[in-house]
């Protein structure tokens, strides 16, 4: 691979090209770098950078001394080299765009790459859109320049390379690279500051520790990179194993202490249909159990019966539909305090309850949002969701519960959506999962 790096401090890669493995890819012609000095094309008794058009802060690298320096490379190749620009306004870096880039520079692009390192306050946009076939990010936050962001990239991208690591199984288990990140490894001593290592590891069983690793590994991403696994292509196998790791987690409609539209807070009917879709949307996303609560004689008779119905052994035999399988745990209770025993029981550990509400104060001293799976996950114990009827869930039971998630909401001012709805919605923020194509 040859590396053509277009920056006003080419001193920043000597180092960079002359210690550990870089070095030994160099020496073992595996990989080499030009070098392209920015100011040697800089016309004498001018300046490097020039002022941004239209009057703001801040000075650019222009076209025209980008021109200059595009050009002498180009004049080596025929083929155009894959072009790199770093911006924080780009694709943020990740492993999979990595083994994109590299697998394009292997095959349209003789395997060489031009880096384009930015300063001051960055580039002329039409240099970018004219040369650049990525524009990579290495995340959210602004450095200084682009050179530490193109050496992040480069030392990435070389890891990727069958023959530069010494172990090339090596990367085959780092993180990101399956749908797990890397699991905790130890080495000698066995004691430090009164931790040791996991006994496991030390029992030369290969089998167990196999085992070991993988369920570090997943536990691991599912607490710390939830974000992350969701996004990629998760196996059935993979989703039963997530299911053993992740708490169990249970919703309730409440129809009892919830807000009238006179103002007042009373108790709400039933409604079948409900039931029927909440059902469905707990099942699909894993839910252990929904809960309907009503202490409404006349409705919780309702309730039965329908449930009944659908929980007849021979039913669910019969080939009518899934339906029977969504409301196969489904139960009608009095009281939210029933339902919190119940999951006690099952569980044998009390539920974090949280409820849920539409409304966009933050008026609870523990706000939850829809990233903060950990946050909760990590006190391993049952999660209940707690969802209102009518005009929501009263504030006196609100005050009680442990912790308030935070409304969903459109981009739009309109925030009315039926119960169902937002149940399926509030199931898949937490649990769903988004496969990239
Ligand atoms: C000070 S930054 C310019 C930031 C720019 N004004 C902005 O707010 O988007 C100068 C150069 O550093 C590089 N840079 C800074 N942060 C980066 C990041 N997160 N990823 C990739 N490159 C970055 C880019 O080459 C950028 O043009």
């Amino acid at each position: 691979m040859h590396f053509n790096i277009i920056t006003l401090f080419p001193e920043l890669y000597h180092t960079f090209f002359s210690v550990s493995i870089v070095k030994r890819a160099i020496e073992h012609n595996k990989i080499n770098f030009t070098p392209v000095n920015i100011y040697d094309f800089c016309d004498p008794k001018k300046r490097i950078d020039s002022p941004v058009v239209g009057g703001a802060e801040g000075m650019l690298l222009g076209v025209n001394i980008i021109e200059k320096c595009f050009e002498s490379v180009q004049k080596n190749y025929e083929k155009k080299p894959l072009t790199i620009f770093f911006s924080p306004q780009g694709t943020v870096l990740n492993q999979a765009l990595l083994k994109e880039v590299y697998n394009k520079a292997i095959k349209d692009h003789d395997a060489v790459i031009t880096t384009f390192a930015s300063r001051y306050e960055g580039h002329d946009k039409r240099a970018e859109e004219y040369y650049a076939d990525y524009v990579i990010s290495i995340g959210d936050f602004v450095s200084m320049g682009g050179d530490l962001p193109a050496m992040i990239f480069i030392e990435s991208l070389l890891r990727l390379h069958p023959t530069i690591l010494g172990n090339d199984q090596s990367a085959l288990n780092d993180s990101f690279e399956k749908n797990t990140l890397d699991c905790d490894h130890y080495a000698n001593p066995d004691e430090w500051k009164e931790k040791s290592i996991p006994s496991i590891l030390k029992s030369g069983n290969h089998k167990k520790i196999k085992e070991w690793r993988y369920n570090n590994s997943l536990k691991k991403t599912l607490f710390n990179r939830f974000d992350w696994w969701r996004n990629q292509s998760i196996t059935i196998e993979e989703k039963k194993s997530a299911q053993k790791i992740i708490p169990s987690h249970y919703v309730a409609l409440l129809h009892n202490d919830v807000m009238l539209p006179s103002g007042e807070a009373g108790e709400s009917s039933v409604t079948i249909t409900d039931i029927h879709d909440i059902s469905r949307s707990a099942r699909t996303y894993g839910l252990k159990g929904y809960y309907v609560v009503t202490r409404l004689k006349a409705q919780k008779n309702i309730v039965d019966e329908f449930l009944n119905f659908w929980h007849e052994e021979d039913k669910k035999k019969s080939q009518v539909n899934n339906r029977f399988f969504a409301l196969e745990n489904t139960y009608c209770m009095s009281e939210l305090e029933d339902v919190i025993n119940d999951i006690k029981q099952k569980e044998k550990k009390d539920p974090l309850v949280i409820v849920t509400s539409s409304r966009r104060d933050n008026n609870h001293e523990n706000m939850i949002s829809f990233n903060d799976q950990k946050r909760l996950w990590i006190l391993e114990r049952p999660v209940l969701f707690v969802l209102g009827t009518a005009h929501g869930i009263s504030p006196e039971v609100m005050k009680k519960i442990e912790y308030r998630l935070i409304p969903l909401e459109g981009i739009e001012e309109f925030n009315f959506l039926s119960v169902r709805s937002a149940a399926a919605v509030l199931f898949d923020r937490w649990f769903g999962l988004t496969r990239r194509v």
